[in-house]
This record gives structure tokens, C-alpha cells and sequence, in this order.
């Protein structure tokens, strides 16, 4: 192989080690709580193995209980691939938007279209999950709670709001303190350029100087 293909070769392989990597991880994010009304949502729910390399079957369940409801209800069920709707409030509104194509489920997450003020309420997923140890099959169940609010217009946090102006404050401080810098530093390059001028004229002066005197003695002596 030439250098130049083994320089193209190189990043390729990083690339493949790096999806490699990043496929096998699992990250337990949590759900965002404020959807808007009329607008598609995502209820966020996943459940990590606790050992990502033992194989697994789950299946996801999820519950709702409305704002007025005493108890929670059976919502969604998803299990071999296939999802079922137990809830008329959400037929034809939920969408799987979980792993796919596999049965070792971590992401439960689904996605609600069309968003309504009464979707507003606490809801519940549950990971119903078998590691399977050789021929041991163990039981793991996780339950995860969010808790949607459906608002007319999204509303943004203050710490967001905080944190966008400290990114901006401290870019523009950044600049500031580059450009003060730069004016600092340009100053003392010029003042010892001046220093060295007025050093050299100096000098330049003397050695005239010197000469006229070595001139004039020598003058004298002839
Ligand atoms: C989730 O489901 C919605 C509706 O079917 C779809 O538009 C969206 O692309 C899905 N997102 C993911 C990450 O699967
Ligand atoms: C969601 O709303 C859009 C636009 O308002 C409409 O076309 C669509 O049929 C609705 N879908 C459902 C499942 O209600
Ligand atoms: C896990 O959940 C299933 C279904 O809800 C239940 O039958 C089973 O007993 C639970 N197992 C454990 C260990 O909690």
C-alpha cells in the first residue's frame, strides 16, 4: 500500500472503530417534560443493561394517568416488534420510537403526534427484561416516570437562559482580553524598535564623532 491510500485508509478505520464504539453504548438520558400542543413528542425512556455484553429479550409497557385520573391505565405495549394501543385517548397517535430491530430492547421511548392539552399527565414505562446467563434466565425489570406538561407555547428554562448568556459574555470577553493583548504586545515592539533607532543613532553619532576627532589630530600632526 502507498503512503497516500494507507493516509486515506487510516481515518476510514477510525471512523468504523468510533460507530463501533458508539453502537454499543447505552446512555440513560432522561425524557423531556414540556411538549407542545398540536406538535409531535417524543416520551423518552430508556433502560441500559447493567451488563451490556449478557443478551437479553424485553418488552415495554407504558401507562398514563391524566391529570384527573386516580390510577394509571395501559397505554402501549410493545413486545416481538409489534406495538399495541390500549388507550382510545391515543389511537392512531403513538408511534414506537424505541430500538429497533432486535428484541434486547434499552430505548422505550415512543412519540406521540399531535400533541392535546389533555395528553397533559404522569406516565409510566416499564422494561419487563430476561438476561439470559447460558441456560439461567434471570428477571430485571426497570420502571421510569415522566411527568408531561402540554403547554400553548414552549417555555425556557432559566438556566438555559443563563447559560446562553454566560456562553456569549465570555466570547466577547475572550475578544476583549485578545484585542488588549494585541495592543500591549504591539506597543512594546514598537517602543523597543524606537529604543534600538535611538540606540543605533547614538552610536552612529560617537563613531562620527570619533572620526572627526581622529581626523583632526591627524590633520594637526601633519
Ligand atoms: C419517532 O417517531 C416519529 C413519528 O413516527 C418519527 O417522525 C421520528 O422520526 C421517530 N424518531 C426516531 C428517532 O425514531
Ligand atoms: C395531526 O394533525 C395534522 C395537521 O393538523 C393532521 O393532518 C393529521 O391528520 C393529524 N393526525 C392525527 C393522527 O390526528
Ligand atoms: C417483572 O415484571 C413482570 C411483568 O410485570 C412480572 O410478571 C414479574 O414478576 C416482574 N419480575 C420482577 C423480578 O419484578
Amino acid at each position: 500500500m502507498s503512503a497516500v491510500q494507507e493516509l486515506l485508509v487510516l481515518p476510514l478505520a477510525l471512523l468504523a472503530l468510533q460507530a463501533s464504539l458508539c453502537h454499543g453504548a447505552c446512555v440513560e438520558v432522561d425524557s423531556d417534560t414540556e411538549a407542545m400542543v398540536d406538535k409531535g413528542f417524543k416520551l423518552g425512556c430508556i433502560s441500559c443493561k447493567r451488563r451490556g455484553e449478557v443478551s437479553a429479550t424485553a418488552t415495554v409497557d407504558w401507562f398514563f394517568k391524566a391529570s384527573n385520573d386516580t390510577d394509571f391505565s395501559p397505554l402501549y405495549s410493545y413486545e416481538e416488534q409489534q406495538a399495541y394501543i390500549t388507550d382510545s385517548r391515543f389511537y392512531g397517535r403513538l408511534d414506537w420510537n424505541g430500538s429497533k430491530g432486535t428484541r434486547d430492547l434499552q430505548d422505550g421511548s415512543i412519540y406521540i403526534l399531535n400533541v392535546t392539552f389533555s395528553d397533559t399527565g404522569t406516565y409510566k414505562c416499564q422494561f419487563t427484561r430476561s438476561l439470559l446467563y447460558g441456560s439461567h434466565v434471570f428477571p430485571s425489570n426497570t420502571t421510569k416516570i415522566v411527568y408531561l406538561n402540554v403547554v400553548a407555547q414552549l417555555t425556557r428554562g432559566l438556566a438555559s437562559i443563563l447559560s446562553e448568556v454566560m456562553m456569549y459574555v465570555s466570547i466577547i470577553g475572550l475578544q476583549l482580553w485578545l484585542v488588549v493583548e494585541m495592543i500591549y504586545c504591539y506597543r512594546k515592539i514598537a517602543a523597543a524598535g524606537e529604543e534600538a533607532l535611538r540606540e543605533s543613532a547614538a552610536e552612529y553619532l560617537a563613531i562620527a564623532s570619533e572620526s572627526k576627532d581622529n581626523c583632526a589630530s591627524e590633520q594637526v600632526a601633519e
